[in-house]
């Protein structure tokens, strides 16, 4: 049985998780969530890169791990490219905003970005625009709202918080957007577990569009398993190096998992 590290900032990632664990039943998965240090969002560059450093560390050495998923955009724009320079025998699968199916697939060509300072602030975010862009046959738009605050309201699981940020957050972007918008990019592993709130606020007319089952397939690919793996799935291990009791409660509302969290210092 292969075992997957998965790590995010926090909570967050377990919305790549849920993707992976229904895409790789048989695989062993460890999932750090790095509440202590979150939100990573609008921290500098070094720091999310000396955070994503240690936990792939501490992934290594103690689980062994086949490949590492940055279930975390933020760090995935900062760290991916030393992370794998660093380990260059591991497989580390990143996540970001899905501008290319948002692309392939909005009617308008009006799309919004929803995501960290941190990500949309990197340069790896603005080649990945720029990409789009240029390789598109027809006029596409990119607005793009930073969301301070939201990944942490939904880390504390603060639902007026949520709620205040969201409606916040869309006001802004509709203003830069205009009334064609109709497709929402969620580029941040959190705001997944916010879609309920995002989507009654923008109405039906808009998609919202997150990377968790494309990330979950390209794991596999990497792993090299089948689409036809049908392992019987274990429970995954969890581990946060803020408080474990409120990531095994996002765990068990979200994904109806209920495992024990340990508490990891790292
Ligand atoms: N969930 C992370 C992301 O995808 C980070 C959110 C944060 O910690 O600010 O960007």
């Amino acid at each position: 049985m292969k075992t997957v590290g998965v790590f995010d900032s926090g909570v967050g990632g377990l919305s790549v998780l849920r993707a992976l664990l229904s895409e790789l039943p048989g695989t062993r998965f460890v999932y750090v969530a790095d509440s202590a240090h979150a939100p990573y969002g609008e921290r500098t560059a070094s720091e999310v890169s000396a955070r994503t450093h240690r936990i792939a560390a501490h992934l290594r050495e103690t689980h062994a791990i086949d490949a590492l998923v940055l279930a975390c955009n933020t760090a995935t724009a900062q760290a991916i490219d030393s992370l794998r320079e660093r380990n260059p025998d591991l497989p580390v699968i990143g996540v970001e905003p899905a501008l290319k199916p948002a692309a392939i697939s909005s009617r308008s060509g009006h799309i919004g970005v929803l995501a960290t300072r941190g990500t949309l602030d990197s340069a790896r975010f603005a080649q990945l625009r720029e990409r789009q862009l240029a390789g598109a046959t027809r006029a596409l738009q990119f607005s793009c709202q930073p969301c301070d605050g939201l990944a942490d309201a939904i880390e504390r699981h603060d639902t007026p918080a949520i709620l205040a940020l969201s409606e916040r957050n869309l006001h802004a972007l509709r203003e830069q957007a205009g009334p064609d918008m109709d497709t929402l990019v969620l580029g941040c592993t959190h705001y997944p577990f916010a879609a309920d709130v995002l989507s009654h606020l923008c109405g039906p007319s808009v998609v919202l569009m997150d990377t968790g089952m494309p990330v979950a397939r390209r794991t596999r690919e990497v792993l090299g398993e089948s689409s036809t793996d049908t392992g019987s799935a274990s429970p995954p291990v969890l581990a946060s190096t803020g408080s474990p009791e409120a990531l095994m409660q996002a765990a068990r509302r979200w994904l109806n998992i209920h495992s024990a969290a340990q508490a990891l210092q790292a």
